[in-house]
């Protein structure tokens, strides 16, 4: 396992490449990202625990469980705060909003899985991880990152509409347009030969010119 503390510096994850190993406690006890593997994985980051965008965060993401459940996908979160912190505060968002979080906390105290992932921006602040989502598929490859500011709550049907486009991908060898939902025509990846640009043209997929063909599913 590649290990991190708070002295080094950040890693920084790439897309397409293993996502980095970790094994942590969690409220769900200790975890490793090899605990995962054969399901979609979203790891996601947040500030700090018993804090107003956050918390509407936790309540969403609880919200679209059941649906990244039905398509193998398992939440976990992390910030640096304690087991009892996360604790408390899961259960004061239960009493208070109704919401049970189904789903486990990373107590990133020493900050080691967090500096793996480069999950702090010290331009924000140096105690607190950044609002972050790591998508990572069932072989334990990286496949996509979000970004978003410490003031900026997450969009929950752009992470389900994420991981959708990646399993479509995966499955039918294909891309997805902007603004792309399911059900919408998808993209016929270009032909990578001046032959294949040929016969693009008569292939009978929806095509403007020989690099841009759509097609239903
Ligand atoms: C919040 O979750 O409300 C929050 C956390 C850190 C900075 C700003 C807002």
């Amino acid at each position: 396992m590649m290990e991190a503390t708070s002295q080094e510096k950040p890693t920084f994850p790439r897309l397409g490449q293993p996502a980095p190993a970790f094994e942590a406690q969690t409220t769900h006890g200790v975890l490793r990202l090899e605990d995962f593997k054969g399901s979609w994985l979203i790891l996601f980051s947040h500030p700090a625990d018993f804090t107003p965008v956050c918390t509407t965060e936790f309540v969403a993401f609880a919200e679209i469980a059941p649906e990244l459940k039905k398509r193998n996908v398992e939440l976990c979160g992390l910030s640096i705060d304690s087991t009892y912190s996360h604790i408390a505060w899961i259960r004061n968002i239960e009493q208070h909003f109704g919401v049970k979080i189904p789903f486990p906390v990373i107590a990133d105290l020493n900050k080691e899985v967090a500096t793996l992932y480069g999950m702090i921006m010290p331009g924000e602040s140096k105690t607190e991880t950044s609002r972050c989502v790591f998508v990572i598929d069932p072989n334990g490859i990286l496949r996509a990152m979000i970004y978003y500011p410490l003031t900026t709550g997450r969009n929950m049907q752009e992470i389900l509409r994420l991981v959708d486009a990646l399993q479509t991908t995966d499955k039918h060898g294909v891309a997805t347009p902007a603004n792309w939902k399911p059900g919408e025509k998808v993209i016929v990846p270009p032909p990578a030969t001046a032959e294949g640009a040929e016969e693009r043209m008569k292939a009978g997929f929806e095509t403007k010119d020989w690099y841009f063909s759509k097609k239903a599913l």
